[in-house]
């Protein structure tokens, strides 16, 4: 039922983009304008390799980077070098909040390594960050963009735009979507037993993401811990022989050691990379609208979602909740783009 919502939705958007189309005789379909959000991160990195190899479908206007896996000045540098990777060093990348709105900070050097991305050799990337902080460039974005143009996914803590929401409540006029990574109902969490990483780290940020009523898709570990890696699927990336592969290679086979370890799976999730091929190609996943509630009080709830998965509050829906996706699609997108590049 729910994946024919999500169908739908895809064909809703294909039939309006086409009547676009027929109207002003355009040849394109209309692109995503998105603003990527980050704290690279493994997962991250793989997320925007994939969102930076297509720019035929995404529009990629800038990142912005804030402080989760490690420290900000490193999850800015991995920003650098992911675009570099990318050969995409026109996008500019701006760094956003140090530290979470209001808790005190933590961060997953564990899983990603002291510099934030195991596995490969990081060093300073030639381009630098843009001048002013990603706070400032989501408002001014935001306020002079068209009414309901830019999609942001986010892919780390929700403090850059809860910030800017904060400041200045009416960014939400040029929001689209905001589609984020974060979140755990069906299988608990990754951080504890009920809590995902993204939202324990910033569950209040995530709280004013959530009451600003712009239009929310959440992709939780509910549907990322269905999309894992295996030896097949690391085998068909590692025979695109190219750069971006190996790199791709070597991270995710650092990356995914922790979660296949703690689970006892034969394979990881590649969390962030849903959020771009959910945006690539929306028929891959299904879901439903739901009322998501987060949890910022101090104690063993502290940062979970709790999702009416069945509507018993009959409670107003303010997300969509992805629940599934098809694992094998997920790969043969991230493999088909990575052949893009160098
Ligand atoms: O729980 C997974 C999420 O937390 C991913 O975004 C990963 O990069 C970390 O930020
Ligand atoms: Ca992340």
């Amino acid at each position: 039922m729910y994946r024919y919502i999500l169908e739908l939705r895809h064909l809703l958007r294909s039939l309006l983009l086409l009547s676009v189309m027929t109207a002003t005789g355009a040849q394109a379909a209309e692109k995503i304008d998105l603003i990527i959000d980050t704290d690279p991160g493994a997962d991250d990195v793989v997320a925007l390799l994939l969102a930076l190899a297509s720019p035929d479908e995404l529009s990629v206007r800038a990142l912005t980077t804030v402080a989760g896996n490690v420290r900000l000045d490193k999850t800015s540098r991995n920003a650098r070098l992911a675009r570099e990777w990318a050969g995409r060093e026109e996008v500019p990348v701006y760094a956003g909040a140090p530290k979470p709105m209001m808790r005190t900070p933590i961060y997953a050097e564990n899983i990603h390594g002291k510099e934030g991305l195991s596995g490969v050799t990081v060093y300073e990337p030639k381009k630098g960050l843009e001048q002013g902080n990603a706070i400032d460039y989501l408002i001014d974005t935001l306020m002079s963009a068209r009414p309901h143009s830019i999609t942001i996914a986010i892919l780390g803590p929700q403090t850059n735009l809860a910030l800017a929401l904060i400041q200045e409540p009416g960014i939400v006029q040029g929001i689209n979507e905001v589609v984020i990574m974060g979140g755990a109902h069906f299988n608990g969490g990754n951080i504890t037993p009920v809590a995902e990483f993204n939202l324990f780290a910033d569950p209040h940020a995530a709280e004013v993401v959530v009451k600003s009523g712009v239009k929310l898709t959440y992709l939780p570990l509910d549907v990322t811990h269905k999309i894992l890696t295996s030896e097949a699927r690391l085998k068909q990336i590692a025979a695109l022989n190219n750069n971006a592969s190996k790199r791709v290679g070597e991270i995710l086979n650092e990356y995914v050691k922790g979660d296949m370890e703690h689970y006892g799976i034969p394979g990881g999730p590649v969390h962030d990379a849903s959020v771009i091929a959910y945006l690539l190609k929306p028929e891959l996943f299904s879901g439903r609208p739901v009322n998501v509630v987060i949890d910022s009080r101090e104690g063993p709830t502290f940062g979970q979602t709790i999702v009416d998965w069945y509507d018993t509050l009959k409670a107003p829906k303010n997300a969509f909740w992805v629940e599934s996706g098809d694992a094998q699609g997920f790969f043969d997108l991230l493999t088909e783009r990575l052949a893009r590049l160098k």
